[in-house]
């Protein structure tokens, strides 16, 4: 017997070979690092030596992959995001960085981080200037691509400020069809999306979206408070339905950077963002303090057991089964192994609530897990497997306020 799920998902793999971009890459939601949430804007090297977007920067960040950890259990691409050029381009016409905060360049930048074994990614804006106004690319699009090949960079977020919207899906593919040409393999980011449904009003094609990139935003920049990690979980909760479909190997959903390990969130708020954005299939993007994070959150971060849920090779992004109250809110995502067309399950349980715990009883069968022989539970957060449990069994779950529980169902 061959279950919705499984035709669902060889439905999933026929389209995709057919209407995705082929490009090799982001088989699974590529992790990484990148500047923005963190940094900003910041070019004040004189004042912020260590904080400013610079190469040592980026170095820094690199050596702390590899020391801290990071490059271990899967982050690898270290991306620029805007704010690195100089204000105009050269009398070629060709952008530069700037040569104060980048005196090496930027082909000497993308070796120190390729000699890790780790990717490097950049910034451009498909508009005449980038947000921050430094040189856009929107007459120069085959001529910027091709620096960024020549620069060996293998990751490109491409922004959408100062666009019209009816150039948006004429500049996007555009991009994606000159990268493709340079012959070099380059994740694209697009911000297109986004810029549809929030700036302009319409709503994105995203079959379209899924033929030109590789990831894309959805939802507004996320920011160092809870106020914005839950605004962006909730758009996903509301959405789920409608965008679920689109993410799978090679194209992704991205609800944007992980503020983890930032002032602003609370340990337990940090733990809902690193589940939800796994139950996401999200790209897991950090963007933080590397040097100074406290201990408790990089263990969150570097949690191998959430990782391997956000990696899973199903690649089905996870979708709310209910939510009661308005704050407790019940996700799940099917995940391998696979046994006689049963899965295995990630289940988040999150309290939104900042002052009430939230008791639930749920059959698990309701819940969608129907495998006769049951499932082990273990405990994501800390790696515990609990007990063995069948599909009439209930789970009494106790949530704290602002806190999660976040369980893998493992089929037995
Ligand atoms: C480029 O990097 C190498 C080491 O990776 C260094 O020896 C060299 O001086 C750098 N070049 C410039 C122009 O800074
Ligand atoms: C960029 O485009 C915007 C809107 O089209 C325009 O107002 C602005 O003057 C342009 N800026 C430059 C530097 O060309
Ligand atoms: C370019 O597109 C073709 C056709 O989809 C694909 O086979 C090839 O791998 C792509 N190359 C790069 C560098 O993305």
């Amino acid at each position: 017997m061959i279950d919705s799920l499984n035709l669902l998902v060889m439905f999933i793999l026929i389209l995709n070979c057919v209407v995705a971009l082929n490009n090799g890459l982001a088989k699974t939601p590529p992790m990484g690092w990148m500047s923005w949430g963190r940094y900003r804007c910041n070019t004040d090297c004189d004042n912020y030596p260590t904080e400013c977007i610079s190469e040592d920067l980026f170095k820094a960040v690199a050596d702390e992959f590899i020391s801290g950890g990071y490059a271990d259990v899967g982050y690898e691409y270290i991306i620029i995001d805007d704010c690195w050029m100089e204000n105009e381009r050269d009398y070629l016409g060709k952008l530069m960085p700037d040569y104060r905060r980048f005196p090496s360049g930027i082909e000497n930048l993308s070796e120190y981080i390729h000699s890790y074994g780790l990717k490097f990614g950049m910034y451009e804006n498909y508009g005449n200037v980038t947000c921050e106004g430094y040189p856009g690319s929107k007459y120069h699009i085959a001529t910027d691509v091709q620096q960024f090949a020549e620069w060996k960079i293998d990751y490109l977020k491409l922004d959408g400020c100062f666009t019209l919207s009816k150039e948006l899906d004429y500049g996007f593919p555009e991009f994606s069809k000159q990268l493709n040409k340079t012959g070099r393999p380059i994740v694209f980011s697009c911000s297109w999306p986004y810029y549809q449904e929030h700036i302009f009003n319409i709503m994105p094609q995203y079959e379209l979206v899924k033929k030109y990139c590789n990831l894309w935003r959805n939802y507004h920049d996320i920011s160092s408070s809870w106020q914005s990690i839950k605004n962006t979980i909730n758009f996903y909760g509301k959405n789920h339905k409608r965008m679920a479909s689109y993410a799978g190997s090679g194209h992704w959903n991205d609800p944007d950077m992980l503020m983890i390990g930032n002032p602003g969130l609370s340990v337990s708020q940090c733990r809902i963002q690193m589940a939800m954005w796994a139950i996401l299939a999200a790209p897991l993007i950090m963007s933080n303090d590397l040097i100074h994070i406290s201990k408790e959150t990089k263990d969150i971060l570097l949690n191998r057991e959430i990782i391997a849920v956000d990696q899973d090779p199903l690649g089905i992004q996870g979708s709310m089964f209910k939510d009661i109250f308005g704050d407790l809110k019940i996700w799940t995502r099917p995940l391998i192994p696979v046994i006689n067309d049963y899965n295995s399950y990630a289940i988040a349980f999150i309290n939104m609530h900042d002052k009430v715990d939230r008791k639930i009883s749920v059959n698990i069968y309701s819940l969608g897990l129907k495998s006769p022989d049951g499932y082990t539970i273990m405990d994501l957060f800390t790696g515990d497997e609990l007990r063995n449990i069948t599909p009439n069994d209930v789970l009494q779950i106790n949530v704290n306020p602002m806190d999660i529980v976040f369980y893998k169902l493992i089929i037995l």
